[in-house]
């Protein structure tokens, strides 16, 4: 379920910009994707060269594995209940900073870690940008296994069109770090996703959606083009 269209030099370019936001001392969430690779090599590279004291709460194993290699102090996110920031990237990102999340299957994590911090930046390139949430990208749904034809049913019941994600280096479903499957729905274009968002919370079996509303309150957009890019700040009103 990964985009195909952004360019890695922009977002290297976003994920290096949004290194910066981190202060010394901060524990900080640290999300999932190619975008978040960015921004924690150039953590990395702060923690070695500047000294700078900071503890990662990873999302992902992902995540973890390259904080681990690249010398930044890690914690479980079992042993958080706050964290003073979280960076995250994402899949799309509509006008109000509302996000759809869980191309690279973590959402889950990811929505905790979002709530738990005081502060949660998400950093995109431009290709990301929306209208409206479910122009591009599927809602991915995290599904326990045993539930799965009974959640395919409602699914469709509420006028949604799920797919199960199949992993692409091994036979079967993508199984996340949590153990689970992950369905993508799409939904009749103008459906009202808030509202979705909470009957899909109703079905038990369900485990978290990626629909993140509410969370953000900025988003570093990288754009340009490879050898000039540009990177804005986006905030949310209201
Ligand atoms: C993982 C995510 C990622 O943040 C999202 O898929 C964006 O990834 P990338 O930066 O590789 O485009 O939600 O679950």
């Amino acid at each position: 379920m990964k985009d195909t269209r952004s360019n890695p030099e922009i977002k290297k370019f976003a994920g290096t910009a949004a290194a910066r936001l981190i202060e010394d001392g901060m524990v900080v969430g640290v999300g999932t994707g190619s975008t978040i690779a960015f921004l924690i090599e150039a953590l990395g590279r702060r923690v070695r060269e500047e000294g700078l004291r900071v503890v990662g709460v990873p999302t992902s194993f992902q995540s973890r594995l390259l904080c681990g290699k690249l010398g930044i102090t890690v914690r479980d996110m079992q042993d958080c209940a706050s964290l003073d920031l979280a960076i995250d990237g994402a899949d799309e990102v509509d006008p109000r900073l509302d996000l759809i999340k869980g191309g690279g299957a973590s959402h889950t994590r990811e929505k905790v870690v979002a709530m738990m911090a005081k502060e949660f930046v998400v950093v995109v390139d431009e290709t990301k940008l929306v209208p409206a949430l479910g122009t591009t990208f599927a809602i991915p749904v995290e599904v326990i296994p045993s539930a799965l034809a009974f959640v395919d049913r409602r699914l469709r019941d509420l006028g949604g069109a799920p797919s199960l994600r199949m992993a692409v280096a091994k036979d079967g479903p993508v199984v996340t770090d949590n153990g689970q499957f992950v369905v993508d729905v799409r939904f009749p274009p103008a459906s009202d996703l808030r509202h979705t968002d909470l009957d899909l919370h109703r079905i038990p079996g369900v485990v978290e959606t990626g629909l993140f509303f509410d969370l953000a309150s900025k988003a570093l957009v990288g754009g340009g083009s490879p050898g000039s890019p540009t990177l804005r700040t986006l905030t949310r009103t209201a």
